[in-house]
């Protein structure tokens, strides 16, 4: 049974975890034999994260997170990004790779990116699980993507509405009547 603000179900726990395995099977590819800093965007990606993570089987993966604020509570970004809280490992001369429940307008992923770069990471890479190019306002793309998704506001599995819905286990499109 879907909850009663959602409209319909996006993708399903199966489906959600066939894309976190092909993600993770690229990921692996990849980075085989080399050191890994993953980092968490935090909160949309935790559950995202979880999984994909214990998907992973590069070896010198480490873990982190960082938390940016561009959305307030409510659907609408800002377009101003402020870091919440930045990593606490070193993350010079690494190789790191964001992970991010959602690429919406950029804004985010490009200011995190940028920032990554200037405390000297040897190179940073994004991947999200869903990506809504339409929306795009800065010139951003991710590495590995789960899919891609028109302009739709979708929650669960991490995404949020206004701090709600994360818990869902499946991804569902919300109602337009819940945040217009
Ligand atoms: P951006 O900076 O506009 O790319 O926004 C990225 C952030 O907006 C994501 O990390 C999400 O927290 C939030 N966001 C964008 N679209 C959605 C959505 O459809 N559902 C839930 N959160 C979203
Ligand atoms: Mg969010």
């Amino acid at each position: 049974m879907l909850h009663k603000d959602v409209f319909e179900e996006l993708m399903n726990e199966e489906e959600l975890d066939r894309t976190v395995s092909d993600i993770a099977a690229k990921i692996n590819a990849d980075y085989e034999g080399k050191e890994l800093v993953m980092i968490g965007v935090l909160k949309g990606s935790v559950i995202f994260l979880a999984d994909l993570l214990r998907k992973i089987t590069v070896d010198g993966v480490q873990l982190d997170f960082m938390q940016a604020s561009s959305y307030g509570s409510n659907a609408v970004s800002s377009g101003q990004v402020r870091i919440v809280k930045d990593v606490s490992c070193n993350v010079k001369e690494r190789d790191v790779l964001i992970v991010e429940d959602i690429l919406d307008t950029g804004n985010t992923l490009s200011f995190l990116k940028e920032h990554l770069l200037s405390k000297g990471a040897a190179s940073v890479r994004i991947c999200t699980l869903f990506d809504k190019p339409d929306r795009r306002k800065k010139p951003v793309t991710a590495d590995y993507t789960g899919r891609v998704i028109d302009d739709l506001f979708i929650v669960g599995y991490g995404l949020d509405y206004s701090e709600r819905y994360r818990n869902l286990p499946y991804v569902g499109v919300l109602k337009a009547e819940i945040y217009s």
